[in-house]
């Protein structure tokens, strides 16, 4: 699968699920914008892994819940490329910026969330496509269970914010679907060597365990790379009639049936 001459930006390319995805697009040919928030170190270290791979590209900053920031950072697309084929909206705040329950959480944190996920989405999907040609790609991260639960109390503003951005996909498919552009959400499950690295290690030893007892079929939390490799499949030319679908790479995680004990399930 080759993605030679393409233009890709990733937004949230300095680190976690948003590196991965950004070191697989490279290493399918494509020429990568690694954006960044305030992690300019790790954002060069992500571009570094780009060209180890052959390809080019370069960083751009740009806060997304800040509109005038992400205009800004599309004419520097197309200052640098003239062009984009394909645009993954990956970033995401620190989660002491929208983590409150739902009858604490401030308005400014339920703005913050939303913002930077699903207005973020609609102004950068209206930007990208304008420098974007027929058979363009626009691939959404979000966290499906977050807008389908509501257990996890102070997840409720990014779970409502995913749920949003879940739903412009769906309707930006049908616009931009005469444009031969597809529009997809993919859904990571829990994923190794991201944000939750930056938990305890007691807290990440017992995710993973969590995991390889069998919440995870496939007996494991997924990395980087493994949602990298899902979003550079949606952004071959095979996956063209692919669109307005959420893709849940989680090695069968949400098929785990939470109401019956895991031995039970599995037989
Ligand atoms: N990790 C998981 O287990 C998991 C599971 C399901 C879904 N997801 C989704 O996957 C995506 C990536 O998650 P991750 O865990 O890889 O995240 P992460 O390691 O915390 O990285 C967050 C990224 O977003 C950027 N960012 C933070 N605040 C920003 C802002 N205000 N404006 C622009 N960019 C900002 C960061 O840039 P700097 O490096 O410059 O700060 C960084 O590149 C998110 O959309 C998340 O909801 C993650």
């Amino acid at each position: 699968m080759s993605l030679k001459g393409k233009h890709a930006l990733v937004t949230g390319g300095s680190r976690g699920i948003g590196r991965g995805i950004a070191v697989k697009l490279a290493e399918s040919g494509a020429r990568v914008a690694v954006h960044y928030y305030v992690n300019q170190a790790a954002a060069k270290e992500t571009l570094e892994r780009v060209r180890k791979h052959g390809a080019d590209g370069f960083l751009v900053q740009a806060d997304v819940s800040r509109m005038e920031d992400v205009q800004r950072m599309f004419g520097e697309v197309r200052r640098a490329f003239g062009t984009l084929d394909i645009f993954v909206a990956n970033a995401r705040p620190e989660a002491a910026k929208f983590y409150q329950k739902p009858m604490d959480i401030t308005l400014e944190a339920w703005d913050h969330a939303m913002d930077s996920q699903a207005k973020a989405f609609l102004v950068g999907v209206r930007e990208s496509v304008g420098i974007m040609g027929q058979g363009g790609r626009i691939v959404a991260v979000t966290y499906a269970p977050g807008g389908q639960k509501g257990t996890w109390q102070p997840w409720v503003a990014m779970g409502s914010a995913k749920a949003a951005l879940e739903s412009l996909v769906r309707y930006f498919a049908v616009t931009l679907a005469p444009r031969g552009i597809t529009v997809n959400s993919v859904s990571p499950g829990l994923t190794d060597d991201s944000v939750l690295n930056s938990f305890p290690q007691a807290a990440v030893d017992t995710a993973r365990a969590w995991h390889a007892s069998g919440w995870t079929p496939m007996g494991r939390m997924g990395t980087p790379a493994d949602i990298g490799n899902v979003v550079a499949l949606l952004c071959s030319p095979d996956a063209a009639w692919i669109t307005g679908q959420l893709i849940h790479a989680d090695g069968g995680a949400s098929l785990v049936d939470t109401l019956l004990p895991l031995e039970m399930q599995r037989g």
